[in-house]
């Protein structure tokens, strides 16, 4: 399914107020993964700047183990630090970075700002080598936009 036709479907499940926003956030997290072919495992991790930790409060995929981590580890950690999105064409070219599954090659992470602050970041893993264009980038800051105003 296209971007621009997942668009309208992402924001009537955002708007629903007959579910808490996380249970919305993990039905567009499902949306997301069963409606584009190459993203394999969806989710929002979520910061706590006391403790400089993010948390993982909604996703669609396998159960990963990684369900807090520290800012600065890994691919997601480092975008809690730069503020920044973050592509990986293929994890094998990165240090820091955590696996999660033998079978991820790719992944991006776009982060969230709600106010101009960077309150966490939407994870996405991918089974195939450098699917990510900049059109995947924009659809997921659009989406995490949406997302900002119901957390
Ligand atoms: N690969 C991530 C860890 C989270 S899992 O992809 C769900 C990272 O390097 O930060």
């Amino acid at each position: 399914m296209s971007f621009e036709s997942l668009k309208p479907k992402a924001s009537a499940i955002l708007s629903n107020l007959d579910r808490t926003p996380m249970a919305r956030l993990e039905a567009v997290c499902e949306l997301l993964r069963s409606e584009i072919t190459y993203y394999d495992w969806v989710g929002y991790y979520f910061a706590n700047h006391q403790t400089k930790t993010l948390h993982l409060k909604a996703y669609a995929g396998d159960p990963t183990d990684h369900t807090v981590i520290p800012f600065g580890k890994g691919i997601c950690g480092q975008v809690a630090v730069s503020n920044e999105n973050f592509v990986v064409p293929d994890v094998k070219g990165q240090d820091n970075y955590i696996a999660c599954s033998i079978n991820v090659k790719s992944e991006i992470v776009i982060p969230l700002f709600k106010d101009g602050e960077n309150i966490g970041q939407i994870d996405i893993d991918s089974h195939t080598v450098d699917p990510f264009t900049p059109e995947d980038e924009a659809f997921l800051t659009w989406i995490n936009t949406q997302v900002s105003a119901i957390v």
